[in-house]
């Protein structure tokens, strides 16, 4: 029976250009900073971000992770949203081997934390308090149905974050997606940021890698923590050289998931006990929620994957479809009857 896979963008597989690449990649010792894919990827990344330098890392985690401890010493405290993927999905790794205090405020269902909440957040000088140092975003936002923030959202808490003297490091696992659904070079929406981190993992669909792009004075910090994390690798070009055909090759086509994500979305919110709101779905994820007192949202995901239609649970009445590189838009139609004949 075919597939069709709306667990995750994360499911991708390299393409036929990835593998060539991989195969025919120069490689060196990384760790001395001799990989010269390595370095070719760090700079192009760099480039496409804005920032000074970049530094490649194994994954979103290890970049949130490392960043998180570049930017602040045990006791600082970092203001983060309450649905943040480093809040929520990364073990609490700043706390358990940072020391560093998160402060989760409410995630607005647009992804953003409301500017009043986080001036309210950020502590005065006293000695009782942890001292306040970073401000986390996330763009696009996973648990918040992948909303895109905006530009003047950025710009706000950038100035807000610059008038306290804090930084801002943004988790833009998806950050391409967020600038190809608004249109706008990745540059801008990165810019109010000291760093960022995004994935080439997932709708990007290289196997592997994430980068953390920020100041040369900042990514020489990162390099010393991700080597603690025991993230120095080596010959790591050979993943390196998917990155770069990610990079020059997959960023356009993100809007295929998003129409998609969209025709998705547009045919789930008609069936029955299904609530959804269409407009809300703005880039490949689509999280909604199923209102039925005949079936539990665990009992749909399993009849949809005795169809053939993998998608995930993710707590409550909510359930989580994500479009991607393998998923064209006939599978999209295919997946709707099938939903349609479970639910009716
Ligand atoms: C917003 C966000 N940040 C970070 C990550 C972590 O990425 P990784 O799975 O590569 O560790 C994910 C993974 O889904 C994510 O959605």
């Amino acid at each position: 029976m075919p597939v069709i896979d709306l667990r995750s963008d994360t499911i991708t597989r390299p393409t036929p250009a990835m593998r060539e690449a991989m195969a025919q990649a120069e490689v060196g010792d990384d760790v001395f900073g001799e990989d010269p894919t390595v370095n070719r990827l760090e700079a192009l990344a760099a480039e496409r971000l804005g920032k000074e330098a970049a530094l490649f890392v194994t994954s979103g985690t290890m970049g949130n992770l490392v960043c998180l401890l570049s930017h602040c010493g045990r006791g600082d405290e970092m203001i983060v949203g309450d649905q943040a993927h480093t809040y929520v999905y990364e073990q609490g790794g700043s706390a358990a081997l940072g020391g560093i205090h998160p402060r989760p405020l409410r995630n607005q269902p647009d992804g953003t934390i409301a500017l009043q909440d986080i001036k309210t957040a950020i502590r005065g000088d006293d000695v009782h308090f942890p001292r306040t140092r970073l401000i986390c975003l996330e763009n696009t936002h996973n648990r918040c149905g992948g909303a895109v923030l905006t530009l003047e959202y950025m710009h706000a808490v950038g100035e807000l974050a610059r008038r306290h003297g804090l930084a801002v490091h943004l988790d833009g696992a998806r950050i391409f997606n967020a600038a190809v659904a608004l249109g706008v070079d990745v540059k801008v929406l990165a810019d109010d940021a000291d760093s960022v981190t995004f994935c080439l993992s997932k709708g990007l669909a290289a196997p592997v890698g994430s980068l953390i792009c920020g100041s040369a004075e900042f990514i020489a910090e990162a390099r010393r923590a991700r080597k603690v994390v025991g993230g120095g690798w080596r010959q790591a070009g050979v993943i390196a050289a998917a990155g770069i055909v990610a990079l020059e090759q997959m960023v356009e086509r993100l809007a295929e998931d998003h129409a998609n994500a969209k025709r998705l979305a547009e045919g789930l919110a008609v069936l029955p006990g299904i609530v959804l709101d269409p407009a809300q779905v703005q880039t490949d994820i689509v999280i909604f929620e199923l209102h039925r007192e005949d079936m539990t949202p665990d009992a749909l995901a399993e009849r949809l994957r005795e169809r053939g239609v993998w998608l995930f649970t993710i707590g409550g009445r909510r359930l989580r479809a994500v479009t991607n590189y393998h998923v064209t838009a006939a599978d999209i139609g295919r997946a709707l009857e099938v939903f349609a004949d479970v639910l009716a």
